[in-house]
């Protein structure tokens, strides 16, 4: 198992010496290396099991920092950045050559993100380079929301977990890109897109698109616990699987039936979120045949969550 600790020295001489090391965000945990490095990003894909034509997003402290890294930020994307940086918001801008081809899976683009968590701020303002890191789980599986579900997961393959608790938005940030002048949202996220349309208007969302997908998070099937999950109205559901053991994902509701995970009492969609990923991950661990799962209202992080919930409904083939 990985040593688990709050310790930015230990963290950064791991890094330094191109190994992985998994860190905190606001979002999800990542999994971290020297992004100029394309031998640590290497280890990256093989540690999560996860295909070459998958691009790598990279972490900076701040916009000065990002500009190291891309050619041009758009004004948009500035104002963007402005408004939303540190915060659960990635940006694909044009990369620069410094960027190895492995990271961005051969694009001529790069995600940058700049993470709004104090422990992986300090860590990323004490590194030369900036961190290549996808969310620390294996490929297609719930992203990690705590140490311990990377721990679980990725212990023996790595050495150390920056512990930074647990995330506080719990869903992975939004990415948008620019089509000539055209924002488009690549994956909903722990960013509203309310808040963005607020910023720089209309935006065009291209989060579902399975015959090209830009972005693999744009795969139907990811996201996905191993035990099936489906959605709908949670008492038909229950009549239609009655005989099967099942466990319940509802939103506020109280559906008088175990086992039953509630994602928010008080029907908050932030608190909703920052449950989700934790809730699918216990239910993998119970011995029960199916998860019963309802949407949230589709608005401000609601349609994230419908969207995770749908793609973890979807069953692998
Ligand atoms: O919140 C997050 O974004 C977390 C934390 C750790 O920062 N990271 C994360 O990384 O979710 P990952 O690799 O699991 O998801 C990033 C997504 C992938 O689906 C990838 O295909 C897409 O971003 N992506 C990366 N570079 C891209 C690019 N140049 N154009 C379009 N999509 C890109
Ligand atoms: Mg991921």
């Amino acid at each position: 198992m990985a040593e688990i600790g709050t310790d930015i020295t230990t963290a950064k001489l791991l890094l330094d010496a191109g190994e992985l090391v998994a860190i905190p965000t606001e979002t999800v945990y990542g999994l971290a290396c020297n992004a100029l490095d394309a031998g640590a990003a290497a280890k990256i894909f093989a540690v999560k099991n996860r295909p070459e034509f998958d691009p790598l997003i990279i972490h900076v402290p701040d916009l000065q920092h990002a500009r190291l890294y891309v050619s041009a930020v758009p004004e948009k994307a500035k104002l963007l950045a402005e408004n939303f940086w540190p915060g659960p918001l990635t940006l694909v801008l044009q990369k620069r050559a410094l960027i190895p081809d492995l990271v961005s899976a051969g694009l001529d683009t790069v995600g940058v993100r700049c993470p709004d968590h104090l422990l992986t701020q300090k860590l990323l303002r004490a590194l030369t380079y900036p961190l290549a890191a996808p969310s620390a789980n294996p490929f297609g599986y719930v992203s990690p929301t705590a140490a311990t579900h990377v721990n679980d997961q990725l212990g023996s393959k790595i050495d150390y977990i920056l512990d930074g608790g647990a995330s506080t938005i719990g869903l992975e940030s939004t990415i948008i890109g620019f089509e000539g002048d055209v924002p488009v949202v690549y994956r909903l996220g722990g960013l509203a897109l309310e808040q963005i349309q607020n910023v720089i208007g209309e935006v065009t969302l291209m989060p579902h698109s399975s015959s090209n997908p830009r972005a693999p998070g744009q795969l139907k099937s990811h996201y996905s616990p191993a035990i099936p999950l489906v959605t709908g109205d949670i008492k038909m559901l229950m009549h239609q699987h009655h005989g099967l053991r099942f466990g319940i994902l509802s939103f506020k509701h109280d559906y008088n039936s175990t086992p039953q995970i509630i994602l928010s009492e008080s029907g908050s969609l932030h608190e909703a979120a920052r449950n989700l990923f934790s809730a699918l991950r216990q239910f993998d661990e119970m011995d029960i045949e199916l998860i019963i799962a309802e949407y949230v209202p589709d608005t401000g992080l609601g349609l994230a969550i419908n969207d995770r919930l749908r793609r973890a409904s979807t069953r692998r083939s």
